[in-house]
């Protein structure tokens, strides 16, 4: 079932996302994030060092249905008024992502409305396309807690992947290193923060660069992180952090330049939580303006997982006039 016939510009779009632990509902009418709700279980998780993943399901019972009518209250959107749904049903934790699909699934059916399944990392780089006109074929990069992907993005839709770290996600390292420095869970916004008061060229942390690929792998820095540490102790905890920084920046950029050696592209896409760290964002502005290329960044807000970017990758599908996904509960979970 399509959506009405209503030009896409005036529709009412609910993006639901549960892949891990955020909750969230966002809102896209008139082309716009109208709301953009998210139930984060950080406090649930962090005493346990990690996600559980019972907890996270759980969590996400409790709350959708709220977030889900609070967001409605928010934006004063009737449920009739509602175009299309579309929701997150890969990657992420299997649990997680079944709250989800069944609770956009119910709404379609009774509403009679499509239900669109959503690549949530694809929505990742989606954060990008809000009031932006990108040139493709375009290079992204999601940087995440569970992903580093390379993506050659051929338009809206349409993303090939061209590399993906071999071991440990770029933003699994961060908040390994932030529990070696005994910072709370989750760790790289913490890390950041310390290593704004630390000296980046104190300390050479290596890491390895996989020749002739697009791949990435952290584990190696992880590794040259707590060696150190072993030996050292963490007096100089903000020297570490910074190091560390500068370390991943270094070998992120190292691959952001030969991606665009190879493809020529003018935009470069930027999304996934570690893209929220402001050293980060500002060092790959400066090394791609060089360069000639636009890098536009998710806004810090929908780097995060977020309902918003599901919706706004869900009306690119209904302009691209893709078929939506059956009413099932079909999800395809991180193995
Ligand atoms: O995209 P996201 O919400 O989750 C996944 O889809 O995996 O990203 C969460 C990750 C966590 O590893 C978190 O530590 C990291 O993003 N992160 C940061 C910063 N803010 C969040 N890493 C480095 N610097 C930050 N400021
Ligand atoms: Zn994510």
């Amino acid at each position: 079932m399509f959506p009405s016939q209503k030009s896409l510009d005036k529709m009412v779009i609910i993006g639901i996302e549960t892949s891990c632990d955020e909750t969230s509902i966002g809102i896209l009418k008139d082309s716009q994030l109208a709301a953009n709700l998210i139930a984060s279980q950080e406090t649930l998780h962090s005493r346990f060092g990690g996600i559980v993943p019972e907890i996270a399901s759980r969590a996400h019972l409790e709350k959708i249905a709220i977030l889900f009518r609070y967001a409605l209250e928010k934006t004063g959107i009737v449920s009739e008024k509602i175009d299309a749904i579309g929701v997150t049903n890969k990657p992420g934790l299997k649990g997680s992502l079944m709250i989800g699909v069944s609770f956009a699934t119910g709404l379609a059916y009774a509403l009679k409305k499509p239900v669109y399944h959503i690549n949530h990392l694809h929505a990742h780089l989606a954060a990008c396309y809000l009031n932006q006109n990108i040139s493709f074929p375009a290079l992204g990069l999601i940087i995440s807690g569970g992903h580093t992907n390379l993506y050659l993005l051929r338009d809206h839709i349409n993303l090939h992947l061209l590399g993906k770290t071999r071991d440990d996600a770029c933003g699994e390292v961060f908040d390994k290193v932030g529990r070696m420095l005994n910072l709370p869970f989750p760790g790289g916004m913490h890390v950041e923060k310390l290593a704004q008061k630390g000296d980046e060229k104190k300390l050479n942390f290596p890491v390895a660069f996989i020749k002739d690929s697009f791949d990435f792998s952290f584990s190696g820095i992880k590794t040259a992180v707590y060696y150190y540490i072993m030996k050292h102790g963490i007096k100089n905890a903000p020297d570490i952090a910074a190091s560390f920084q500068k370390a991943i920046t270094d070998s992120i950029i190292m691959k952001i330049n030969d991606a665009i050696e190879m493809f020529k592209v003018k935009d470069f896409l930027f999304g996934g939580g570690v893209i929220r760290n402001e050293y980060l964002r500002k060092k790959i502005i400066e090394h791609l303006s060089k360069k000639g290329v636009r890098a536009i960044m998710s806004p810090p807000d929908l780097c995060m997982d977020n309902g918003g970017k599901i919706a706004i990758l869900t009306s690119y599908m209904i302009a691209a006039r893709k078929k939506p996904s059956p009413y099932k509960i079909l999800v395809y979970p991180t193995k």
